[in-house]
């Protein structure tokens, strides 16, 4: 029997580069799955532009465009069901996932973290913060975390980790460059073993 593509709908903020690498992953076969939905709390954002690069439907979502928090948690679920998505992949999202979403996906949205998770994560740890800290903090190792998202930042039942060696020199950049290019690789490959079921969400 056939078994249906996994819907992916992403969520993201900036410039996308996951989201690249879960479409070319797609496109490319590499990963038994369809991107439906891309929504970006940014109307400028990288990201929307690529998924309209790939003709794949996409929506500016913010407290401009509904000023209420409700109206806008709503609407994004809303938007996530619409296009029948079976997993929400955060990819760069700064917003918190409202209470709406997060009951009618629960347990089937994902986060990308560029740091080894329970270490350097929470509110405020995003982009260069985060490298500066694991810098910092004289770690050898770091590394990336998928986790499911509940209501706090960085929190939720780790689905995939993978290390990424500290460099003697690291600057807070070259080690995001090099996290990064690896986020992408753990991204596809946790998205591919989720949609073969190797990786069954519900047990998490
Ligand atoms: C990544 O480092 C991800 O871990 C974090 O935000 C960044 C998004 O990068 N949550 P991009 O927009 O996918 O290029």
């Amino acid at each position: 029997m056939q078994v249906d593509k996994v819907n992916i709908g992403v969520l993201a903020s900036h410039g996308g580069s996951n989201l690249q690498a879960i479409i070319d992953a797609c496109e490319q076969g590499q990963l038994d799955a369809r991107v439906r939905v891309v929504i970006s709390n940014n109307a400028e954002s990288t990201a929307l532009k690529r998924a309209g690069e790939h003709f794949i439907p996409h929506f500016y979502r913010s407290g401009k465009t509904h000023p209420d928090p409700a109206d806008l948690d709503a609407g994004i679920a809303q938007l996530l069901e619409d296009h029948g998505v079976d997993v929400v992949a955060l990819a760069g999202y700064m917003k918190k996932v409202g209470p709406i979403t997060l009951r009618r996906f629960a347990g089937r949205i994902l986060n990308i973290h560029p740091a080894l998770l329970p270490k350097h994560g929470g509110v405020g740890m995003y982009g260069r913060r985060v490298h500066e800290a694991v810098l910092e903090a004289g770690e050898v190792t770091t590394g990336i975390t998928i986790h499911l998202v509940d209501e706090e930042y960085d929190r939720g039942p780790i689905v995939a980790q993978c290390e990424v060696a500290v460099l003697p020199g690291d600057s807070p950049e070259r080690l995001a460059q090099r996290v990064l290019e690896q986020e992408h690789v753990l991204y596809v490959d946790t998205l591919r073993r989720i949609a073969s079921g190797e990786i069954n969400l519900s047990k998490l």
